[in-house]
Order: structure tokens, then C-alpha cells, then sequence
């Protein structure tokens, strides 16, 4: 087999949108979306979802929401603290709100979805993977690790750098850092690029889309 047989197009950088050809993503990146509460960091990280899911056909999209609100509108929610059932074979999202955090259970749960590529995992509040003083989630690590190879991408927000699961940090391939008093505007950095960080007003300039658009 010569190179030009092999399947280059998984590992090819795509552009984000149409409109921002700059921003490159490849599946499987990583995604770390720190900032304070409120300001913006859900939002944006739904919108870049449904961005990749629409880059990325053939991913299946698990979130793990314990704000329990913020992803109300999606499909396939599932409400309860033990790990919910496996995603039959047409569907294609599963939102976790569990109340009690069992780390067990969330384990097990990202352990199954470590075998369920493709997929974009979106960890809302990174807390939630943060076990107990210096433990936290192995899965994640893993899966982020793994990210291309699987492929998985993780889109992880959080509003502390500290205690968050290894991997979180040393892995992400994007970090949008927010800022509170720039509202809804966020500094883009590729973990690849040296150079300065780019300065977004909103999670939709980034994307390309009309600020107006509801969500
Ligand atoms: N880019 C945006 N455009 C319009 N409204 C936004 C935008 N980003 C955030 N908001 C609004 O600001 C509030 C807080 O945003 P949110 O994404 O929940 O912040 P965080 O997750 O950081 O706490 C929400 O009411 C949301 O609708
Ligand atoms: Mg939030």
C-alpha cells in the first residue's frame, strides 16, 4: 500500500466555518474553555458543538451537564445519578444530569463512551471529574490523551485551573480563556501556536454566525 491509499481525511485540519478559515480543528481535538461564571463559557461551548457535529457527521454528541439546565433543549436527556443506558443504534445524543456525583458511575460512563467513537465529549464544569483532593478522572485523562487516535473530542469547561483532571491541562489542542469584564468575548489560543492569543468579541464571530441567533 502506498501513501496516497491511506485515509488521510480523518487526520486532516478542517476549517471551523466557512467564515473562519483560521481556526483549524482536527477530530478528536481538545477543547478546554476556562472562565469565570457567567461569562459565556456554555454558550460557546454549545455552539462550537453543534458546529463539530455538523463537521463531523458520523459523532455521536454525550454531554455531562450538572447545572441541570443549561442543555434542557437537547435530545436525549437523561436525569439521574446512576450511569444512564447505552445510546440505541439511531440516536445520536445523550445529556447526563446526574445530582450526586458517584465517581464510580462517571467513570464507568466515560469508560463506555472511550468505546463509542466517534464522539464529542462536553464536560460542562470540569468539578464534576474532580473526585476528592488530587483525584481526579482517570477516563478523561485517558480519553483526552487518546483524543485523536480514537477519535473523541473533548470541549471541557471550567471555572478553575486548579485540581482539574491531568490531561485537561497538558493536553488541550484549543483553549478559548473567557474574561468577565470583556462580556462575552474570549481570548482563542492554538496549543500548536506560539504566537499571541487571538481576542474573539463573541463565541459567534468566532463561528461565523449572526449574533442574533437564538439558542
Ligand atoms: N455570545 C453570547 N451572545 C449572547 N448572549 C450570551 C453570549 N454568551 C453568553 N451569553 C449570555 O450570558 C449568560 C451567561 O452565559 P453562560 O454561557 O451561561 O456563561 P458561563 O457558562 O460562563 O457561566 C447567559 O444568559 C447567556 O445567554
Ligand atoms: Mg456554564
Amino acid at each position: 500500500m502506498s501513501n496516497s491509499d491511506l485515509n488521510v481525511t480523518t487526520m486532516e485540519r478542517s476549517p471551523i466555518s466557512l467564515t473562519n478559515s483560521r481556526i483549524r480543528v482536527k477530530k478528536g481535538d481538545n477543547w478546554l474553555i476556562p472562565g469565570r461564571k457567567g461569562s459565556g463559557k456554555t454558550t460557546f461551548g454549545k455552539l462550537l458543538t453543534n458546529q463539530l457535529l455538523k463537521l463531523y457527521p458520523t459523532s455521536r454528541l454525550y454531554v455531562l451537564d450538572i447545572k441541570l439546565r443549561d442543555f434542557n433543549s437537547y435530545p436525549g436527556i437523561y436525569q439521574g445519578d446512576d450511569v444512564p443506558p447505552e445510546l440505541g443504534n439511531n440516536d445520536r445524543v445523550q445529556v447526563w444530569q446526574p445530582v450526586v456525583l458517584d465517581p464510580e458511575n462517571i467513570e464507568r460512563w466515560l469508560y463506555r463512551i472511550r468505546h463509542d467513537p466517534p464522539a464529542i465529549l462536553q464536560i460542562d464544569e470540569l468539578l464534576a471529574l474532580c473526585y476528592g483532593r488530587r483525584d481526579t478522572s482517570q477516563e478523561f485523562t485517558r480519553i483526552t490523551k487518546l483524543g485523536r487516535a480514537l477519535p473523541i473530542s473533548t470541549i471541557a469547561q471550567t471555572q478553575e485551573l486548579v485540581d482539574i483532571p491531568r490531561g485537561a491541562l497538558s493536553q488541550p489542542d484549543h483553549i478559548a480563556r473567557f474574561r468577565l469584564k470583556h462580556r462575552y468575548g474570549f481570548y482563542y489560543n492554538h496549543a500548536e501556536s506560539d504566537g499571541q492569543p487571538i481576542y474573539y468579541d463573541s463565541a459567534q464571530t468566532f463561528l461565523g454566525l449572526q449574533k442574533e441567533r437564538k439558542f
